[in-house]
């Protein structure tokens, strides 16, 4: 802990990671350093967090002991050209842009650098994100800010480090997996309004099933096989509906949306 942290870009993602840290008390305000090209975004979050909103790109990266790159990939390889000549020796850099491989923005900055390549995804915007690390073989050398780096990404949620050739698997399993949740949720809904139910307590109840679930995943530890057999009484309601998701393909659906993101992402 305690390096000076700068950010490139604090839109969605960058602004969640800056309020993740700054909640967490993690940091002083005043050890963050942000360039933002949109004065909207910046006025956002110098109001929020109270950091320092750099004038230019240049005074950003050289305060910096931990850069992250929080732009869209489109653009990320232009701002990597406008920042390179300004890292400091043994500053990490972090990209957070999907699909950006560790040897491409290695490439890009044309020098040995410590880079960690992470992949977050959107529930990071209420803290309760799960994000992939990954360290290049500089990055290896230096367990204390690859600790750090983790550290930062906790406070969006899990962390977890894993090596890069994992980072496809990632997105189809947590990455992408968000908008698969919400249409589960929307769909459990909708059948709750069939049976009845008011729409806006329909999201309620089928978000917290969803929530709660995931929860006992987490914390008991049990499998999920055993956490469902223990909702299933004999002959009762739960295993008519098993057995409605089981006849109509369910778990074949999902495991093929996975499999198609996957490969989708390693074409990529
Ligand atoms: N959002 C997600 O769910 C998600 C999940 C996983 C990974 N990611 C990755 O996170 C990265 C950021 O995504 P995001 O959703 O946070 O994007 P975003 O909301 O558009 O934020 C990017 C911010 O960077 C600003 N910007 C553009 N050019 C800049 C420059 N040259 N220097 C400094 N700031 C600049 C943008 O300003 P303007 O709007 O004025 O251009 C914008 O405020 C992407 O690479 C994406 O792949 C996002």
């Amino acid at each position: 802990m305690g390096s000076k942290i700068g950010f490139i870009g604090a839109g969605n993602m960058g602004g969640a990671i800056i309020g993740g840290i700054c909640k967490a008390g993690k940091y002083s305000p005043d050890d963050i350093f942000v360039y933002e090209k949109s004065d909207a975004a910046a006025k956002k979050i110098k109001d929020e967090y109270g950091v320092n909103i750099c004038a230019d790109i240049k005074y950003a990266a050289e305060k910096s002991e931990i850069l992250i790159f929080a732009v869209k990939p489109n653009i990320l390889y232009d701002v990597i050209a406008e920042t390179k000549q300004y890292i400091k020796d043994g500053t990490a850099v972090v990209s957070i842009a999907a699909g950006q491989s560790i040897e491409k923005i290695s490439c890009a900055f044309n020098k040995k650098l410590k880079i960690m390549r992470v992949m977050p995804n959107t529930p990071a915007l209420v803290g309760e994100g799960m994000s992939a690390l990954s360290p290049n073989d500089e990055l290896l050398n230096d367990a204390a800010k690859i600790d750090e780096i983790k550290e930062i990404f906790s406070a969006l949620g899990k962390a977890l480090i894993v090596p890069e050739s994992m980072m496809d698997a990632v997105t189809g399993v947590s990455g992408s997996a968000p908008a698969y949740v919400f249409m589960f949720i929307e769909a459990l809904a909708d059948a709750a309004v069939k049976a009845g139910m008011y729409r806006k307590d329909s999201y309620i109840f089928a978000a917290q099933a969803v929530l709660g679930s995931a929860k006992m995943v987490l914390e008991t530890g049990k499998h999920p096989a055993e956490l469902k057999d223990m909702v299933c009484s004999p002959a009762g309601t739960t295993i008519e509906a098993v057995e409605a998701l089981e006849k109509y393909g369910f778990r074949n659906a999902v495991m093929q949306a996975v499999d198609t993101c996957v490969k989708k992402s390693r074409e990529m």
